[in-house]
């Protein structure tokens, strides 16, 4: 017998107030709803009201995965929150949330790894349980990404959105091979080497302002397709598994293109592929979870379905998971 950690539940949350490319357009960025389209595959995304901030988002996906997994908030002794856009530098978002779940018991920390952050925290809680540290962990990936655009840079502010995702994660007995119904596997990389790639030209010790996205977009694109084909087969390797075994690629939602790259490269149709990111635009760390949510709860994902992960992001770090469902 081996210990494992199961996802029992998911669920996320999405802000009411969607923004098309057009109403980009008609805000008076230099873009144009065909350029956003062909080259992203992004048609519209989803932007944080005045006063809603990554907490609120985080707690509302939150309690929809709870609701889903029917477990009470008090049971869960662990949370690990994905987000590069913290309501504040410090304490953690994840503390807020625990609060806001009205838990006393248990610990909450954030993990940063910007669009890689779902796979990363993913980690860090299978880690947590596997270990015995934990038992049932909330893994929440929440983000206000518009907060860090600058809207006068249309080669970044086209591209992103706001939104959470979440899943409860719980200690089970498996085999310990591929057929368990758990976290398989998880495989984070990073190199610091590429930090000037995709960055914010702010922080707390450097310029105390919170700063704007800069990104050398062509260069990460490039990093993407190379380090999300190797984490993938890395990932079915590790479990003596082939990519025809893949139920669904729930990806990060970057880029429609470096999608279909990945895909391709695992001769996947595009019907297992769940796809967010023309609704979404890149949620960075919330992208994986709302797309899982999307998909299991459309009656897509059935119990037993093999789940891969991957994602890239600042850093550059990168990822995979595989999961069986
Ligand atoms: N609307 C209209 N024109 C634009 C826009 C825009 N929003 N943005 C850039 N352009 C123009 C450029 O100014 C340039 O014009 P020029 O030829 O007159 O100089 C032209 O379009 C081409 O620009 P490129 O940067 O070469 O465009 P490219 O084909 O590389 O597409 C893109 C840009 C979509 C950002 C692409 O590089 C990409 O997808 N990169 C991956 C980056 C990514 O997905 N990042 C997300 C965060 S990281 C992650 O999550 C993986």
């Amino acid at each position: 017998m081996a210990k494992r950690s199961r996802i029992v539940g998911c669920g996320s949350y999405l802000p009411a107030n969607v923004v098309s490319n057009k109403d980009l357009e008609a805000r008076g960025v230099e873009t144009s709803d065909e350029w956003i389209v062909q080259r992203t595959g992004i048609r519209s995304r989803h932007i944080a009201a005045e006063g809603e901030l990554t907490s609120d988002l985080a707690l509302a996906a939150a309690r929809a995965a709870l609701n889903h997994a029917g477990v009470d908030a008090t049971s869960i002794d662990c949370i690990v929150l994905a987000t590069t856009t913290p309501d504040n530098t410090f304490p953690s978002t994840a503390t807020k949330v625990q609060a806001g779940l009205g838990l006393t018991r248990g610990f909450a920390l954030d993990v940063q790894a910007v669009c890689a952050g779902f796979v990363y925290a993913l980690s860090v809680a299978d880690s947590f349980i596997r270990s015995g540290q934990a038992t049932r962990a909330l893994v929440i990936g929440a983000e206000t990404f518009s907060r860090l655009l600058d809207w006068n840079d249309r080669t970044t502010c086209v591209l992103f959105g706001d939104g959470a995702g979440a899943v409860v994660l719980e200690a089970a007995e498996g085999k310990g091979d591929s057929s368990d119904r758990a976290v398989l596997s998880t495989h984070l990389h990073s190199d610091g080497r590429y930090y000037d790639l995709l960055y914010v030209d702010g922080g707390a010790s450097s310029t105390m302002t919170t700063g704007h996205v800069r990104m050398h977009g062509q260069e990460i694109f490039r990093h993407a397709v190379t380090k999300l084909s190797e984490v993938v087969e890395e990932a079915l390797v590790a479990n003596g598994l082939e990519p025809s075994d893949v139920d669904w690629l729930v990806p990060h939602q970057a880029n429609q293109r470096i999608i279909d790259g990945i895909a391709r490269k695992l001769k996947l149709p595009s019907s297992k592929v769940v796809l967010t990111v023309d609704r979404h635009g890149n949620t960075s760390a919330a992208s994986i979870p709302l797309a899982l949510a999307e998909a299991v709860h459309d009656g897509r994902v059935k119990r037993g379905d093999l789940i891969l992960m991957e994602a890239i992001g600042g850093g550059l770090t990168w990822g995979s998971a595989l999961v069986r469902w």
